[in-house]
């Protein structure tokens, strides 16, 4: 299947790592000019490096998506590398988890600023182009916790936020032929997950109680994302894609 993104501009925040990483990699596959963006430099140069060595188009940007400024910048230098924006994949975050009761307000505002407000400074700031050229893609990292985890209602909020914030930009956009949707993975086996102490636990229960028995791997969700980012999805809006092998 053609998915029509050769030639497209895409944007991937917390492209240097896991998710964002793998996303990045399978749009430069499929000939997309990529913007790797990540608040790691380092991180973000070598995921680019390593697209430009496969034959691929990317720029490493450095940026912290709850800075207006550098988002403002990020966006700047995509336009003057690749002309347009016509895709952005809002994949940055983190999780700071704890109870309620103990819940610092600090772990709360990283969260959402960078999970909720992050994905609003970006959408803001590459919407009039996607508005120009009468077409965009956006879609949002969710999670299967936008359902609820106990000790992680900060992320909680941020993942059942961006369902809500998916479906206003698609009711916003459509008569652009902008579509916005949000992809809601399960257990991904990534750094994220990787440097949680329980881990192993974490891992084996979720194979227990995945229909698909085993943890979905970055590539996984990068698939999804590639469709829904596609040519081949532009009658798709407003909707949630879980990757999460039939676990909710
Ligand atoms: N791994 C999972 O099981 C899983 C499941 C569901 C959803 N997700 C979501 O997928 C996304 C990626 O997760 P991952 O597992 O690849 O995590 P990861 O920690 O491997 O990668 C996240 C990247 O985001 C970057 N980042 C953090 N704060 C940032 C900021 N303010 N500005 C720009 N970049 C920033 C980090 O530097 C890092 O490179 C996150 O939104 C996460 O919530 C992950």
């Amino acid at each position: 299947m053609d998915l029509g993104l050769s030639g497209k501009t895409a944007i991937v925040t917390g492209a240097g790592s896991g998710i964002g990483a793998a996303i990045a990699r399978r749009f430069g596959h499929e000939g997309a000019h990529v913007v790797v963006s990540d608040i790691n430099q380092e991180s973000a140069a070598a995921v680019a490096r390593d697209i430009t060595d496969a034959g691929g188009s990317a720029l490493g940007v450095a940026a912290d998506v709850t800075d207006e400024a550098a988002v403002s910048a990020m966006v700047e230098q995509a336009v003057e590398a690749f002309g347009t924006v016509h895709i952005l994949i809002n994949n940055a975050g983190l999780a700071r988890d704890g109870r309620i009761t103990k819940m610092s307000e600090s772990d709360w505002d990283l969260v959402v600023d960078t999970g909720l407000k992050g994905a609003f400074l970006c959408t803001r700031a590459v919407l009039p182009h996607m508005t120009d050229q009468k077409w965009g893609r956006i879609i949002s990292m969710s999670s299967r916790a936008h359902n609820g985890n106990p000790g992680q209602a900060n992320y909680s909020a941020v993942k059942a936020g961006l369902i809500g914030f998916t479906k206003a930009m698609a009711l916003e956009n459509g008569r652009n032929f902008i579509t916005a949707n949000a992809v809601a993975p399960g257990m991904i086996d990534t750094p994220f997950v990787r440097s949680h102490p329980a881990y192993e636990k974490i891992r084996d229960n979720a194979i227990k109680t995945t229909p698909i028995p085993r943890v979905g791997e970055a590539e996984d969700v990068a698939d999804a994302v590639a469709f829904l980012a596609s040519e081949r999805a532009s009658y798709i809006t407003g909707d949630v894609l879980h990757v999460t092998g039939g676990r909710y």
